[in-house]
């Protein structure tokens, strides 16, 4: 059972146990006397937890879409969004002693990270019945069958291996010792989940379902891709010698996080390609092109999170950062530094996925 002779197949159907399978480890990952998913080889370096399988099976399952001339979704990196505070910014404020406010988007981070189980709850309709071209071989016909659940377990943990919360967590002990965590993180970001209200449907001739689970899905590939910026922030950030504890330990604790969201991103983009290719029975009889659908939900989430997340990370921090930056010995001075730092940037105007480039 090695990588490297799946790899070289060109296998379509797994069961679901081979998706979820790690394989052997010589050495577990600890995470801070937290034992961890994931661990390394003989060699010293990480593989990512229940990838033995699971990676061989999405490169088959691009190769198919690849060999039948069908486009892999791809979500432009100039949509991504800064992270607040910045790098820079982070580091000035660790420096003058103020972490309040990077415990806070640390903790805001590995409480994220453990939402994602809420992806082994999203219900599957029968692909089978809803998409006219057949869907065996898929990374579609997998869903249910192991790709949300392996997601699930990378993201929050499983059992008494810690996920990706808990690596987050541990970098952030690692880096600042153990600090003290704001008791309000949570609450606060309920409050705004709160307040968002349901979207209408954008395709309501599709199946409910259906429509439910291609949103989530592309909204959560989003998030995936833009979490690339808060893994490049994670590692400079705490990989800084001059304001973290560990910064070996800590930076190598979000690489391994960070390699651990590649399956992630692979599945959920060539699922949506999948849909993108073929074409979905409507409730009154009809059909819709997959790539209208595909297109109109990720237009619709980029355009969202690009001009609401810069906002609402700003507003997550901001009310604190000022209270918290008291403890400098000059605040104002630290404060009006800590704003020239701020990176300049606004959301390009298209999406690349707009109904006309699609047609
Ligand atoms: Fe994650
Ligand atoms: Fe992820």
């Amino acid at each position: 059972m090695s990588v490297a002779a799946d790899s070289a197949s060109d296998r379509l159907v797994y069961r679901r146990e081979e998706l979820l399978e790690s394989g052997r480890y010589a050495a577990p990952l600890d995470a801070g006397g937290v034992r961890c998913h994931g661990g390394f080889d003989d060699t010293g370096a990480y593989r990512s937890p229940r990838t033995i399988h699971r990676a061989p099976a999405i490169a088959a399952w691009q190769a198919r879409l690849a060999r039948a001339g069908a486009p892999l979704v791809a979500i432009p990196r100039e949509l991504m969004p800064p992270q607040y505070p910045n790098v820079e910014q982070s580091v000035l404020l660790l420096e003058h002693g103020v972490r309040d406010p990077i415990v806070r988007t640390l903790t805001i981070v590995s409480i994220v990270e453990g939402f994602g189980a809420i992806i082994r709850d999203v219900r599957v309709p029968d692909l089978a019945a809803l998409v006219v071209e057949p869907i065996e071989g898929t990374a579609l016909a997998h869903l249910r069958e192991g790709l949300f659940e392996a997601h699930a377990r990378d993201e929050s943990g499983w059992k008494d291996e810690g996920g990706h919360k808990q690596m987050w967590e541990a970098a952030r002990d690692l880096a600042l010792e153990k600090p003290k965590v704001p008791g309000d993180v949570l609450l606060r970001m309920m409050g705004r989940q709160a307040a968002r209200r349901r979207p209408e449907r954008p395709f309501p001739q599709l199946d409910e379902t259906l429509e439910r689970m291609l949103a989530l899905m592309a909204q959560v590939l989003v998030v995936e891709v833009f979490a690339e910026g808060t893994f490049e922030w994670g590692m400079r950030v705490l990989g800084d010698p001059r304001v973290s504890a560990a910064p070996e330990a800590a930076a190598a604790m979000v690489g391994h996080i960070r390699a651990d969201e590649r399956p992630h991103v692979e599945y959920l983009r060539t699922a949506l390609s999948e849909i993108g290719a073929r074409t979905l029975r409507t409730v009154d009889g009809g059909t819709l092109p997959g790539r209208t659908v595909v297109d109109g939900l990720l237009h619709r989430i980029l355009r969202e999170i690009t001009t609401t997340r810069p906002r609402e990370q700003r507003d997550d921090l901001r009310e604190s950062l000022v209270e918290a930056m008291k403890t400098a010995p000059n605040p104002a001075v630290l404060l009006e530094a800590f704003d020239a730092l701020e990176t300049c940037w606004s959301p390009p105007a298209a999406t690349g996925f707009e109904p006309a480039a699609a047609a």
